[in-house]
């Protein structure tokens, strides 16, 4: 793979692919780590004298234009995080646009899915796109798992490198799964099992335990025959889960439940809870979260290992005091990861939020903040946007 040390994009026209797909609350950024991990590789090539045309989608307004999913109101915040100043094309004048840069400029397209070319990687699409660049630059690995124009088709048409975000993810990745230091844990949470199967199945070859948690985990406690009570459960899946468990033990990976849960009648921040052993759950009660004897297990556990890759909640954490659980074992993680005793990797959906609820996302080996991507990596699927940068 070609990295920006392989280009000269002095005086040239360079389109970078960044994901600009940040959450927005009242026509302002929610959270701006997308935008400041673009910062690096935007930064570098105007800093080299490069015309930086920066490509990114917006939401899914499927080929249509949604005037709601402008990338226009991004322009400002992409500026400020780079102190310089970011201009705004649409797709119909970017070619002028594009002709009227000078050196070390720096332009922000509009959504690029305001046109079908680029989720059906048309061939149209792709080359009036790479009309408007000498380079190709990806740096968006949370778009990794896409083969759309601007995160494969492009790669095809024009000489391409992996920007410095795409290339510190996938070391990061490579550091966490490919080559680890082991033992390595593998957490997997969240509210199903059925959207983690291929996770699952995958991670029983690469990982020493595999810790399961989340409403997922409900899922294998049912499995093992104990009742649950009101507790989110896919009953159909009871077999699945049993299959897991015994795959794991063929294979020497060591599955590790909760031992004990925090139940409460409905799911609100601040209700009624109670924590009972895992084989104590009444009826009409819901496991939320895990409690402080698999807290201790888990940090147990933790001790042992010396790579993390984590994907998911281990309770209901944005209700307090369903967070307790994964706040508990992210700072425990967190704390580890500092004395450099544990390598730790953390990506998908809820799992950013989560670890920074519990102040441990700073401290993490490196946190992703890749969504499907992640997920589709953690299921030892090829990328297309990778592959299409392997040289
Ligand atoms: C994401 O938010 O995970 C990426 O930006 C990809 O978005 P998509 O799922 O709409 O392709």
């Amino acid at each position: 793979m070609r990295v920006l040390d392989d280009l000269s994009p002095g005086g040239a026209r360079v389109l970078v692919r960044v994901d600009l797909n940040v959450p927005m609350r009242d026509g302002q950024v929610g959270d701006a780590t997308r935008i400041e991990r673009a910062v690096p590789t935007l930064s570098e090539l105007a800093g080299k004298g490069a015309r930086v045309i920066v490509l990114s989608h917006f939401g899914r307004p499927k080929g249509r234009v949604v005037p709601a999913l402008s990338l226009a109101p991004l322009a400002g915040p992409l500026g400020a995080a780079l102190g310089r100043r970011v201009a705004f094309a649409s797709l119909a004048t970017a070619p002028e646009a594009v002709a009227n840069m000078t050196d070390g400029d720096v332009l922000l397209l509009e959504n690029l899915r305001f046109d079908p070319g680029e989720e059906a990687n048309g061939l149209d699409f792709a080359q009036a796109l790479a009309a408007l660049g000498d380079f190709y630059v990806n740096d968006a690995f949370s778009c990794a798992h896409r083969a759309h124009a601007s995160t494969t088709g492009l790669a095809y048409l024009l000489p391409a490198a992996a920007g410095r975000a795409l290339q510190a993810e996938l070391a990061a990745l490579q550091a966490a799964l490919a080559s680890p230091r082991r033992p390595v844990a593998a957490l997997v949470g969240g509210a199903k099992v059925s959207s983690k199967l291929a996770v699952l199945g995958h991670l029983l070859d690469k990982a020493d335990q595999l810790i399961i948690g989340g409403g997922m985990a409900n899922t294998f406690l049912f499995a093992k025959g104990l009742a649950i009570g009101a507790s989110l459960c896919e009953t159909d899946l009871a077999q699945t889960a049993r299959e897991i468990v015994a795959k794991a033990d063929k294979v020497g990976c060591d599955i590790a439940l909760p031992v004990d849960v925090v139940l409460a009648r409905d799911l609100r921040a601040g209700t009624d809870s109670i924590t009972v052993s895992v084989d104590q759950v009444p009826d009409g009660m819901m496991i939320l979260d895990i409690g402080p004897a698999s807290v201790s297990d888990l940090t147990r556990r933790l001790a042992g290992c010396r790579t993390l890759l984590w994907n998911g909640p281990l309770g209901a954490f944005e209700f307090p005091p369903f967070d307790r659980g994964t706040v508990q074992v992210a700072q425990a993680a967190a704390a580890q990861t500092r004395t450099g005793d544990l390598t730790s990797v953390a990506g998908g959906g809820d799992t950013v939020a989560a670890l920074r609820h519990a102040g441990a996302a700073d401290d993490f080996t490196y946190v992703s903040t890749a969504g499907g991507a992640f997920l589709e990596w953690l299921e030892g699927k090829v990328l297309p946007g990778i592959k299409a940068l392997e040289i």
